[in-house]
Order: C-alpha cells, then structure tokens, then sequence
C-alpha cells in the first residue's frame, strides 16, 4: 500500500484491503466527554468560534474510535452568520435565524464578507487541528451547500415543508437565484481559505436538496454545487477531494453523475449496488442507517458487512447516510469499527 492516507487514497480510486471510515456528525453529543466541553462553552456558537475548544472537540472521536478522516468542528449556519444571518441555538428546538430572508430588500441585510476577518476563529481551530493530528488522519473541512443553507436562511430555522424556501424557489425563482449565487460566492470563499489553513478534502452537505423536484433540484442544488467545486478546484490544489453529500440523492440518481466532485455520499435509501451500477468509476461514500446504530452492535455489525459485501470496500468510503444521533450507543459504534477493520477485499 501507498504512504497516502487511507482516506485520501480511497478517495482517490485506489485499490485498497479495506476502505476508510469516518461518519458524519462524529463529534457531538452521543460522546460525553463532547457534551463536557459543550457545557463548559456556554452556548453552542460560542462553542463554534472558540479555536482550542473546536480543536478538542474535532480528535476526541479520532482518540476514542480511531476513525481514518477527522472533521473540522464547526457548523454549517457559522458561514450565515458571516454573511449577516443572526444565528442562535435554542436548547430542544435546533437553529433559529432572527433575521430571515425573504423579500428582494433583504439582499441589502446579506454580503460576502472575507471569511478570513469574518470568522478567523474556524480557520485558527484548522491549523490548531492539524498541528495535532498525526499524518496517517487527513481533516476534512465542510460548508452547507448553498441551497442546504439558503433553506435555513429563509425559513428561519428548521422546518418540516419549508414551506417560505419553497414559495420562494417556485414563486419567485429569479430572486432565489441571487440569494442562492451570493451564498455560493461567500461558500467558495470560505472553502479555499479552509484548504488554505490545512482541510485536505472538502465536503458539501446538502441535507435539504430531497425537498426539491427534479428541475428545481439542478437550478438550485447541481448547478450551484458545479460553480463551487469548479471554483474551489480552480483555486486550490487538484490533491484536494471533493465531496457532495445530498440526503434523498436516490430521487436524482440519473443526474447525480453530472455532480463535479470526486465523492459522492449517498444516504442509507438508496441502494449502494445500484447506485454503483448507476454512477460507474465514481467513489462512493456511505451509507449505514444512522438509525441502524440504535439497534445494538449485532444489527450493526450485520448490516456493515452487507454492504462491504455490495461494495467489496473498492471506490468507496464508508459512513452512514446521515449524522450520527445524539443517543447512539458506543457498543454500536465499536461493533462499526470492528466490521470495518475485519473486513479484507477479495
Ligand atoms: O460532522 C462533524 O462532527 C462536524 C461538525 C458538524 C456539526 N454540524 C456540529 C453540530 C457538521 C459537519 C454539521 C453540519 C450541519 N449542521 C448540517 C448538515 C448535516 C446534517 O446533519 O444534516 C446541518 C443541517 C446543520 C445545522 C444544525 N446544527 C442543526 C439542525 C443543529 C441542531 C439539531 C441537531 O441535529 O443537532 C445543529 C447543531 C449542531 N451542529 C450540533 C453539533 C455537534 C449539536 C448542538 C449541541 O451540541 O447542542
């Protein structure tokens, strides 16, 4: 095997005995020693824009489960705070942004700062990050998908419909549009100064893009996501995977080729040999029910092994489908890891 991480080299196609693991959300709240430090910070964003506490928080999974990839503790509503959003977390009831978007006028309230001077704390906690990682650990860095973001930014919080975001994409989509293309141009900006400060891979979620039709799925999801990939490729190094992460992405999987990203992280519906036979030659990231971990380590160990089987660990990362929930029992996680480690190509 090459000295290239794990990570790195599977998402690069290589052939490898086994793939890489790392799950989203894997710092958080289901670890008890991140919900100590998250008391300790007071409130959720305080904790998102104090460097050393983002540092501690990103390797305590890496310590206590030895995943191949870390991410960079941060939150996907810290860029929309950047551009002018008011952003807070209240306790049982997820994000809530005071200052919602959703007339022509608001584009006056929302600018494309430098990040750098915007939100220096995300870049201070990479370089903090990487100065401890060890070199066999790449760090992935992330940013909300500009319509993931936008959903967030008109609504005003989460939501079950979206119902404002959808009036507004359906009703008035020359409007969504600008909103959509300032979002992207303030996300690459963020992104490259990210790879600057040491994220070797860089990932879009795109949590909300199930919400979407088909034609308003490539106006507002694929055809942003293309600008930022281009243009974070443009800038940065060609070393530097990309990772488009969608949840509902089955519903587009006849388009989902023309995503520009080398991954592509598909969620625990679709059905990760048919996804294979539909994306050929594409690595794919995924895609354990998040939900299976709740079922204990034997159902979890069970249904890891069904799809190294599908996949027999080649082009592919494993992960779950969506985040790992906050009362995920660690023996689940062991069992995942162990399945992981055991497992040997043919
Ligand atoms: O993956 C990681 O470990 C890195 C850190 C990370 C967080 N959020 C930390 C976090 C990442 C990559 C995110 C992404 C994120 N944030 C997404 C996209 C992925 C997804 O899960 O769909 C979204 C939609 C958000 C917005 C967000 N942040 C919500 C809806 C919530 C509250 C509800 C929830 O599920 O936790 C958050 C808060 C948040 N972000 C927490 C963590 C650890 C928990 C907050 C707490 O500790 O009180």
């Amino acid at each position: 095997m090459s000295d290239t991480p794990r990570f790195l080299a599977a998402c690069r196609g290589e052939r490898l005995d086994r793939p890489p693991l790392w799950l989203m959300r894997q710092a958080g709240r289901y670890m008890p020693e991140y919900q100590k430090v998250r008391e300790a910070a007071g409130s959720f964003m305080n904790l998102c824009r104090t460097p050393d506490l983002c540092v501690e928080v990103t390797m305590q999974p890496i310590k206590r489960f030895g995943f191949d990839a870390a991410i960079l503790f941060s939150d996907i509503l810290v860029p929309a705070e950047a551009m002018g959003a008011e952003v807070e977390f209240v306790t049982g009831e997820g994000p809530k942004i005071r200052n919602p978007f959703r007339t022509e006028a608001d584009l006056e309230r929302f600018h494309s700062p430098d990040p750098r001077e915007a939100a220096p704390y995300v870049f201070e906690a990479i370089r903090g990050i990487r100065e401890v990682l060890g070199s066999e650990t790449p760090l992935i860095g992330f940013v909300g998908a500009p319509f993931t973001l936008m959903c967030y930014m008109v609504e005003g919080g989460g939501s079950k419909n979206f119902e404002h975001t959808k009036e507004l994409v359906l009703g008035r989509p020359e409007l969504a549009d600008k909103l959509i293309d300032l979002i992207t141009t303030y996300s690459i900006e963020h992104a490259v100064a990210e790879i600057e400060a040491g994220a070797q891979a860089i990932q879009l979620f795109d949590t909300w893009a199930e919400l979407l039709s088909p034609p308003a799925w490539r106006r507002f999801c694929l055809a942003p996501a293309n600008r930022f990939f281009r243009e974070v490729r443009a800038r940065t190094s060609d070393a530097v995977p990309r990772i488009y992460f969608s949840k509902g992405g089955g519903a587009q999987l006849a388009d989902l080729g023309e995503i520009e990203s080398e991954v592509l992280s598909i969620d625990w519906r679709l059905d990760i040999g048919r996804a294979r036979e539909a994306l050929p030659g594409r690595v794919l990231q995924g895609n354990l029910d998040p939900l299976n971990l709740y079922a204990g380590p034997e159902a979890t160990k069970r249904r890891t092994n069904e799809i190294l089987a599908q996949t027999n660990g080649q082009q592919h990362v494993f992960n779950l489908g969506h985040g790992i929930l906050p009362k995920t029992p660690h023996e689940s996680v062991d069992a995942l890891v162990e399945a992981v480690h055991n497992f040997r190509a043919e």
